[in-house]
Parts: structure tokens; C-alpha cells; sequence
């Protein structure tokens, strides 16, 4: 069982489908903590509801963003998580976060990286008008976005699509793709390599 805990920004529609595939055993783990950049989301409501300990932060918060990245890193490591999720977590996850938990940070972007990074992945690539975009779950580190590959989804984008049936079907993906990888991270089958790649074992 791995302990997680979960940092969000906003609706928390990703930690609601951590939640129930912990709760259908799809999942072998449990959130330890959430941590939330925003006082007042959804999210922390969904975490509340089900007992889980959460921390809310504010903006203020952010002034100092690596004094704030320390006290993140201290409640994590007390609340004694093995991984930190991030889950539409619209932070930067510092030094003192990727030090305290190196090659265990993991973050979701609802696109095929390395195209379409930033804030808005899924109106950029209907925007292009790609054909073919995705999901993609990936090692953290201090660039937004960036850091090695663990799994992808191609979700095609078909003729009819608008950019609101297309966030859509991108969602339905993220809700199953990251219960599924964090469970692979569970099982032990997710491998960071020399060469800076990952190996699904
Ligand atoms: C998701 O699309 C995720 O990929 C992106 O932010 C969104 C968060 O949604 N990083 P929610 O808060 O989990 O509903």
C-alpha cells in the first residue's frame, strides 16, 4: 500500500477519481493529506468529506514560495507519504519539495507532451487543430510540464468535436489513466533509469 498525498488547485475531479479507485480497491493506497495553493476549491470539500487532513494555502502564501514549498515538504514528510500527486496543482513544485521527495513527484497534463504544456493544454491543441491529442502522467520537476515520461493516452479529436466535448472526453481519460499509473507506481512496476527515462515494468 502506498501513502500518498495529493496537491490541487482547484475542482479536485482527479483526486475524486483517486478516491473512489481507492475505495473500489482498484487502487492499493491512501491519501495521507491534501494539499490545496487556494483556501477555498471543491477539492478540499471532496478530501474533507471523506475524512482525509487537509492543508489550505493562500496566495499570500506564494510570496515566499520556497519557505512555502518547506512547509509543504514537512507535512508530507510527516504525514509520512511516499508520493506527492499532483492533481491540478498550479504551483511550481520547488527544490525543497523535489529534494524531500526525489523521482516522487508525479503531475498529470491533459495533453500529449511535450506538446501543448502550460495552463491551458486542451484549448491549445483544438485551437491548432491536431488530430490526435492526450493525457499524458510525468515526474515533476522545476519546469512546469516538464520531467520524464510514465504513461500516455491518445484521445482523438473527431470532426464534431467542440472544445467542450473535447475537455470532456480529456477528463474521462485523466479520471481513469491516473488511478491506473498510480497503481503500476504501487506495485513497483514504474522504474526510473539511468538514462533519466522510465520504464514500465
Ligand atoms: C486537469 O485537467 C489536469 O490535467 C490539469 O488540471 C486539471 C485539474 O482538474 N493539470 P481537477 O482539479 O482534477 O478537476
Amino acid at each position: 500500500m502506498v501513502k500518498l498525498g495529493i496537491l490541487i488547485s482547484g475542482g479536485g475531479s482527479n483526486l475524486q477519481a483517486i478516491i473512489d479507485a481507492i475505495e473500489s480497491k482498484q487502487l492499493n493506497a491512501s491519501i495521507e493529506l491534501v494539499v490545496s495553493s487556494k483556501a477555498e476549491t471543491y477539492g478540499l470539500e471532496r478530501a474533507k468529506r471523506v475524512g482525509i487532513p487537509v492543508m489550505a494555502l493562500s496566495r499570500d502564501d506564494y510570496m515566499d514560495p520556497l519557505a512555502t514549498d518547506e512547509r509543504i515538504a514537512g507535512a508530507l514528510q510527516d504525514a509520512q507519504v511516499d508520493y506527492v500527486v499532483m492533481a491540478g496543482y498550479m504551483r511550481k513544485v520547488r527544490n525543497p519539495l523535489l529534494a524531500a521527495f526525489p523521482n516522487k513527484i508525479i503531475n498529470i497534463h491533459p495533453a500529449l507532451l511535450p506538446s501543448f504544456p502550460g495552463a491551458h493544454g486542451i484549448k491549445d491543441a483544438f485551437d491548432y487543430g491536431v488530430k490526435l491529442t492526450g493525457v499524458t502522467v510525468h515526474f515533476a520537476n522545476e519546469e512546469y510540464d516538464e520531467g520524464a515520461i510514465i504513461a500516455q493516452e491518445v484521445v482523438e479529436v473527431a470532426e464534431e468535436d467542440t472544445l467542450e466535448s473535447l475537455e470532456e472526453k480529456i477528463h474521462n481519460v485523466e479520471h481513469t489513466l491516473y488511478p491506473r499509473v498510480l497503481e503500476l507506481i504501487a506495485q513497483g512496476r514504474v522504474i526510473m533509469k539511468d538514462n533519466g527515462r522510465v520504464a514500465v515494468i
